[in-house]
């Protein structure tokens, strides 16, 4: 068993382990995200005996809730949310360690009462004064929490005591560094945990493996063979009752700053020198370091923003994003992102990288597409003859899997040519789901295996990456002028010039 003592540095990403007994603190408590993903995770890692017996989860929030209501809402989320209890015996056990614990999140009282109730449960239940602080609550009481889980002495053992905080991890640059600086005071990198949920997924972590366990890959994965990467995070989703949050993010803080650029770091990092924490945190930072918009004096030829307007989805007419409940009928947030990036190092010197995500596409589908170059001479050339480059397209979802598209001569007298592809697939391969992304990521949080998580460092250089494009949209702008798609189309048409400008197409995944 791997101890809380043991060097996180040295715990790699795939043995199997488990972690000491402690208290996950989650604040915020009340909220869709502890019973919809928080405390199903944690369940399913009980039925899957990861986790010790002394588990304990202890829920924050301001409603004067009872242990046994907090029982029941978590019971609901379970089963309306995950695989189920399946076990009435299993989930009396499991629920013997959720308490809830009320308070405001600005007054130390709130704390004090806090830390006492956890010094009484670490008698009760074993948990030995380990804590892993979650917050789930709106990130503009992030760093009040902060402040008072600090003042009141509850992150002071760079051991014993975490802090997991979801995203968004500030609203840009500066005050994500103010953010940054909140933290530091109270408590060391190591205790930190800043969630990206993609990084949690199976086919996002496989992107390390599959570049850096096989050796045919990594050879082609450069400027040398590599014409452009494309990267699409697609939604068909519109902003469903999440105005109040959507309106002040908007499709650039909520999905480009973090999800879309981990898997742009992922995808062009150079290989870390172990598979460490560090190790391969430090690869991304680099990579990020060394990347910037296409043209920032000339914004529009490397961020494009744009917002669904009514359409159809699955048949059924949809609102445009202003007519959604909640949304300003002259609000500017954008819903969709398209930009174009380069990087400077050798590696990948003038590959631009197309990144793009939206709301109300046709599909719901994420990929990673690596397009390869032109073959130097075309030898079948007759008009029949229609061949394309080589792509290889790594499937984060639906569909998971990862395919490699090729030419081959069609059967026949004649010598023609056709497009074909050879497909690896998760559930085929392996025969099982792949598992909620906030089981990997609670699990190893408990564990104190900081791989998954974001460093400071890296949530500031990718906030810069997007810099400009924040401060030009962030500007007043008549809302005429924002760049419309219908819900239900891929793109607005100055997402397309972005990258036909360059001679090349979306991708119709
Ligand atoms: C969240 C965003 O982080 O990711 C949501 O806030 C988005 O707007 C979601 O819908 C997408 O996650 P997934 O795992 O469904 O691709």
């Amino acid at each position: 068993m791997v101890t809380l003592l043991e060097n996180p540095l040295r715990v790699g990403l795939q043995q199997e382990r488990s972690p000491e007994p402690l208290i996950m603190v989650i604040f915020g408590a009340s909220g869709d995200l502890t019973q919809r993903k928080l405390v199903p995770a944690i369940y399913q890692l009980k039925r899957e005996r990861r986790l010790p017996p002394e588990i304990t989860v202890v829920g924050v929030a301001r409603r004067d809730w009872s242990h046994e209501y907090f029982r029941e809402q978590m019971k609901e989320g379970v089963e309306q949310f995950s695989d189920g209890i399946q076990s009435e015996e299993l989930w009396q056990d499991f629920e013997q360690g959720l308490f809830y614990c009320s308070g405001d999140m600005d007054r130390p009282e709130s704390y004090q009462k806090l830390k006492a109730f956890l010094g009484e449960l670490d008698g009760r239940r074993g948990t030995r004064g380990n804590r892993v602080f979650y917050l789930a609550v709106s990130p503009k009481f992030f760093a009040e929490a902060i402040r008072q889980l600090g003042g009141a002495g509850m992150l002071t053992d760079p051991i014993k005591h975490r802090l997991v905080i979801e995203k968004p991890f500030g609203r840009d640059l500066s005050s994500a560094q103010t953010l940054n600086r909140v933290v530091q005071n109270v408590c060391k990198e190591e205790q930190v945990y800043r969630i990206d949920h993609y990084l949690g997924k199976e086919t996002v972590q496989n992107l390390l493996v599959f570049r850096f366990a096989n050796a045919i890959f990594e050879p082609l994965w450069n400027r040398q063979f590599v014409d452009h990467v494309q990267i699409t995070v697609a939604e068909t989703v519109g902003v469903e009752d999440r105005a109040g949050y959507y309106e002040t993010s908007g499709a650039l803080r909520d999905m480009v700053q973090n999800h879309l650029m981990q898997l742009f770091c992922l995808t062009a990092m150079e290989a870390p020198n172990a598979l460490d924490a560090n190790s391969i945190r430090t690869e991304k930072v680099k990579v990020i370091q060394a990347t910037h918009l296409a043209d920032i004096n000339n914004l529009e030829y490397s961020a494009i923003r744009g917002q669904y307007k009514a359409g159809w989805m699955k048949g059924k007419p949809v609102p445009g994003y202003r007519e959604e409940p909640g949304v300003n009928p002259n609000s500017t947030t954008p819903t969709y992102v398209a930009m174009k990036l380069l990087i400077d190092n050798w590696r990948w010197q003038g590959v631009p990288f197309y990144l793009r995500t939206g709301k109300r596409l046709p599909k719901k589908v994420s990929e990673i597409s690596i397009q390869f170059r032109d073959v130097p001479l075309m030898i079948f050339q007759s008009a029949a003859q229609q061949t394309s480059p080589n792509v290889l397209t790594l499937r984060i979802q639906p569909n998971e899997g990862i395919s490699l598209r090729f030419e081959a001569k069609m059967p026949g007298a004649e010598l023609r040519t056709r497009t074909v592809d050879m497909d690896f697939g998760y559930g085929s391969s392996f025969g099982m789901a792949t598992a909620d992304a906030y089981n990997r990521l609670l699990l190893d949080c408990m564990l104190g295996d900081q791989t998954l998580f974001t460093r400071a460092d890296e949530v500031e250089e990718a906030w810069r990456v997007v810099s400009p494009a924040l401060t030009a949209w962030e500007a007043p702008s008549d809302p005429a002028f924002i760049p419309q798609y219908e819900a239900g189309t891929w793109e607005p048409k100055e997402a397309e010039y972005l990258i036909n400008r360059d001679g090349r197409r979306w991708r119709r995944p």
